[in-house]
């Protein structure tokens, strides 16, 4: 803690959560931060491996925080109670870990890792350090998610033998995984870890159980290299970029007329490519991407509940859905997302800060005896990131009052290693042509690239 009595912080990773999640908040920016959080914290240093990209974030923010390459020189200069670690997913294992061994407790941004075995280096380090790690599921405190955990722990369907659920990406939110450093499996351990690790931690979290086996299926088939579309390496450089569906606007300005937003994309990535090389628009149809774009699996659980989960990342129109079957009755839980009636095409999208808006999220509770109940959730703090969502877990973090927070809302490093865990199972499931995959499998080393990633055209 600083002499002022405030939380010291430093953050890893100014990118896009780094910088606009987490900064803006804990600086307490509108519609990130309550007033109460730069009262209480301090950012001492940035640090990432483009120093540029941070010094960018200082400019935009207005600050004059210290940058630094690494995580240790910019420990030994400014001590601080945490690090906020909001890197590629592949660099979060030894970046917690350097951190809890400095005496640091830990703010890590989901997924916990890319493999079962490095989330275990993060587990052991933090019990051996006895630092606090607390990973970003911020999902966790959406309220229609945490509605659904409270009714079924309680019992509301009976003892749980079934889950289904499946996360269906639409042509701009899935597509914008394949501009980036996510569609390389070496980065991200593909979308089912990246993405998915937010639902399959619900399903963990809502039933209280561990997954215990996998086995899987996936491939990719829609983002492919395609030659007849004579298309250019990255969207800035392609002359059809304004006629396909997944045309990332690299100038466009975040709706809002917030300054920091202006030309976002361009300021945090283009503008300091030259240092790191990062592509920011790269061509979603390009041969480097690695990953599956659809997979589905079967999740066996320690308790005997049977799960089924699909990941599609190329649908007309986005959709998630978790149905829990228990001996008493059966949960819903679905929402459509509706096309944004701001957007004058659909080729804006998620590149541009533009969503699509979150239809009527709904969850249905069938009685035994075929009655559907439908169950009123009350929206909180709607207003700041991912629904209020974030602002919540970090209130948590500072121990700053806030309606709708419940201490099992906090994803602990075991749990989250559990949704990492399916991601790794699957993977190897994939890799074995659809095999059943144990617990036991994982934990000494990373997942193999799926066969799809060999597969160039
Ligand atoms: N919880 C959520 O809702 C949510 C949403 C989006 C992203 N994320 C997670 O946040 C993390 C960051 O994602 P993003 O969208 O901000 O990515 P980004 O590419 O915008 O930013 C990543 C930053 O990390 C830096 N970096 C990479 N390796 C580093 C290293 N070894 N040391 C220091 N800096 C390094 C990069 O230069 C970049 O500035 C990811 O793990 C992602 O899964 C979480």
């Amino acid at each position: 803690m600083s002499t002022s009595g405030k939380q010291r912080f430093i953050i890893a990773g100014l990118g896009n959560r780094g910088r606009d999640s987490f900064a803006r908040a804990l600086l307490s920016f509108p519609d990130r931060g309550l007033p109460e959080f730069k009262q209480k914290a301090e950012i001492v240093a940035f640090v990432d491996i483009n120093p540029e990209r941070a010094r960018v974030a200082n400019e935009v923010l207005g600050t004059r925080i210290p940058v630094f390459a690494g995580l240790a020189e910019a420990a030994s200069k400014h001590p601080a109670d945490w690090a906020i670690i909001t890197t590629n997913d592949n660099t979060h294992a030894d970046i917690c870990v350097e951190a809890l061994r400095r005496g640091m407790s830990v703010i890590v941004d989901k997924p916990l890792a890319t493999s079962v075995w490095e989330c275990e280096r993060i587990v052991a380090a933090s019990r051996e350090a006895g630092r606090q790690v607390v990973v970003g599921h911020n999902m966790r405190y959406n309220e229609h998610m945490f509605q659904m955990a409270r009714m079924v722990r309680s019992g509301a369907i009976g003892k749980v033998q079934q889950v289904e659920s499946g996360e269906v990406l639409d042509l701009t939110h899935g597509g914008s995984y394949f501009h980036r450093w996510h569609s390389e499996f070496s980065k991200s351990s593909g979308l089912l870890n990246h993405k998915c690790c937010h639902q399959l931690d619900i399903i963990n979290w809502v039933i209280d159980d561990r997954p215990v086996g996998v086995s899987a299926m996936g491939d990719r088939t829609y983002f492919v290299p395609r030659p007849d579309l004579k298309a250019g390496p990255r969207c800035s450089q392609c002359a059809i970029a304004k006629q396909c569906p997944h045309y990332c606007n690299i100038d466009v300005s975040y709706p809002g007329g917030r300054p920091e937003d202006e030309k976002r994309l361009r300021r945090m990535y283009v503008d300091v490519e030259h240092v790191d090389g990062f592509i920011r628009d790269a061509c979603v149809f390009s041969d480097r991407n690695t990953i599956n774009d659809h997979e589905v699996l079967n999740i066996r659980y320690a308790g005997g509940v049977l799960g089924s989960f699909s990941l599609m990342t190329f649908a007309p129109r986005e959709y998630n859905y978790f149905y829990f079957t228990g001996t008493e009755g059966r949960l819903e839980y679905s929402v459509v997302f509706e096309p944004n009636e701001k957007l004058d095409d659909n080729r804006s999208g998620a590149e541009t800060g533009f969503f699509a808006n979150e239809g009527k999220p709904q969850i249905r509770l069938l009685h035994k005896d075929g009655k559907v109940e439908f169950i009123n959730v009350k929206r909180l703090h709607k207003g700041y990131g991912h629904g209020g969502a974030d602002v919540k877990l970090i209130a948590s973090v500072l121990g700053v009052p806030i309606e709708g927070v419940d201490p099992i809302q906090r994803a602990t490093p075991e749990q989250a290693r559990n949704a990492v865990a399916i991601a790794d199972m699957a993977a190897r499931s994939i890799a074995g042509g659809g095999r059943y995959v144990a617990i036991e499998e994982t934990g000494r080393d990373r997942p193999p690239l799926p066969p799809s990633a060999r597969r160039k055209g």
